[in-house]
This record gives structure tokens, sequence and C-alpha cells, in this order.
């Protein structure tokens, strides 16, 4: 817990986005709460309190409070970030907390995540093409340890969306794949158990709305909180594409 220099527990104060788009009568505006900080606050046990004691019209999305069901991006005085992750000791006595863009606004900071994520596996078909029917009775393949390390490294994404919201590609271009996209094409791309060839996703990853769309600034990367190596995935993308078309090798 931050104290006021007398040794006492900080004050602080919530400037926090408020417009409910379902009703005809809500304006856009920033609406001021006040809470006494307390040790080991985060902005989700901030915001319940909030919603407890001072306004329970307040809405936003917490389930899991542990950095894992990816519920509840916001922007965190302008950055995106999850709110159960979030310490108010990390943060200046004034924060002001905005709904994730590019999102659909549900209200206030709750936005609708699901509707783009799932759009973007529907567009990528971003499921296991497999080459041949299932066989229970099959013996199990090995797969390569480094090979499943990596897999499992581009599943560590928990679909938060703060990527999506920091990449300024992503804000003006509805289309693009977006960082969180691309990494999971290239889980699948890495799968030997996928059968598309780098022709078949040439269309997907390397049209307009792809990987080449990209401005590289880092933005995705720097805000995960996952810390998944996005850029090393889009490296791997550009090499991929661009050996599938002018070279004769894939890496
Ligand atoms: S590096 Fe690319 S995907 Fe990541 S935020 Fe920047 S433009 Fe967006
Ligand atoms: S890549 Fe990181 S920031 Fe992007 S949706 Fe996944 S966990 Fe969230
Ligand atoms: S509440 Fe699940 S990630 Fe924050």
């Amino acid at each position: 817990m931050t104290t006021n220099g007398s040794g006492a527990a900080r004050r602080l104060r919530f400037e926090i986005f408020r417009y409910n788009p379902e009703d005809s009568d809500s304006e856009p505006h920033m609406q001021s709460y006040e809470l006494d900080e307390a040790p080991y606050m985060s902005l989700y046990i901030a915001l319940n309190q909030i919603r407890e004691t001072q306004d329970p019209s307040l809405q936003f999305d917490f389930a899991c409070r542990s950095a894992i069901c990816g519920s509840c991006g916001m922007l965190v005085n302008g950055r995106p970030a999850l709110g159960c992750r979030t310490l108010t000791s990390d943060l200046p006595d004034v924060v002001r907390l905005h709904p994730l863009p590019v999102f659909k606004l549900i209200g206030d900071l709750s936005v609708d995540t699901g509707t783009w994520f799932r759009e973007m596996v529907e567009k990528s078909e971003a499921w296991i093409h497999a080459k041949e029917d299932f066989d229970p009775q099959a013996e199990e393949v090995r797969m390569d340890d480094n090979l499943a390390q990596a897999i499992y490294e581009g599943e560590r994404c928990i679909e938060c969306g703060c990527c999506v919201a920091s990449c300024g590609v992503a804000n003006v271009n509805a289309n693009f794949t977006g960082p969180a996209g691309l990494n999971r094409i290239a889980r699948f791309m890495m799968d030997p158990r996928d059968s598309r060839t780098d022709e078949d996703w040439f269309d997907v990853v390397a049209s307009d709305h792809g990987v080449f769309a990209c401005l590289g600034m880092m933005a995705c990367e720097d805000v995960c909180p996952k810390e998944l190596p996005l850029l090393e995935v889009h490296a791997y993308l550009r090499r991929r594409m661009l050996a599938a078309r002018f070279m004769d090798k894939k890496d």
C-alpha cells in the first residue's frame, strides 16, 4: 500500500468511463469515485468495492481473478491491462479507466471480445485440419519436445484482447488479423498434424490484412499480460510466407 507521506493510506480517485449503448438517454462521460487504498488492492477489488458501496450500476467484467479467463482487460491510464492483475500500489492517485477500443462496447468498462475472437477463428479456420481420420486404436505419435513447447507457448494466449486494443493497425483496420490472430495462426502452421501447406495459408497470412500489414512497433508484445513473444511470431510468419513464394525452403 502506498501512503501519502504522513503514513496514512492514500485516497484514490477513479475516473471511469460511463456509457450504456442500450439506453438512448445515455451519453458517454467520465464519472469520479473515491476510495481508500487497502494493502494489495487490485483494480478487481477496487471496482467491486465501488460497485458494492457506491454505484451498483457500474459495468465491468471479471471471472477468474487470476489472469486466466481474459475477461477483465481495460485501459488503465491509457494502457491496456488486466484489472485483476493490476495493483493500485503501482498506479498514481488518479486512475482513469476506459473500455478496450476495437471491441464492441457492452457498457462502461465491459466489451465483447468473444465475437472478435470467434470471427478471427472462423476467418482463419484456426483448428487442426487433420491429415488422416482419427483412429482411437492407433499408437500416439511422438512430437519433438521443442516443437511441442513452441506450440504450447502460442496456446498460452488467454484471449484478453489487450494486444489488439494496443495495436494502431487493428484500431483503424477492422479486418486486420491482429496480433492475437496471427499468434493463433502460427500455432497451427507449426503443428505437424495440420495438413495445410504454406500456399494454403498465403491468402490469409500474406493478404492486406495479414502479417505484412503489421507496422512492427511492438505495442502488442509490450502489453501482453502473458508475455507472449508476439514479434517473434510475426517474424516466423513473414519468413514462412516469403519462403513459400520466393524461396525453395520453408524456414
Ligand atoms: S507490432 Fe504489429 S500487431 Fe503488434 S501492435 Fe504493432 S502493428 Fe499491431
Ligand atoms: S496475445 Fe497476450 S495480449 Fe493478446 S489476447 Fe493473447 S494473452 Fe491477451
Ligand atoms: S478476471 Fe480473469 S483474467 Fe482477470
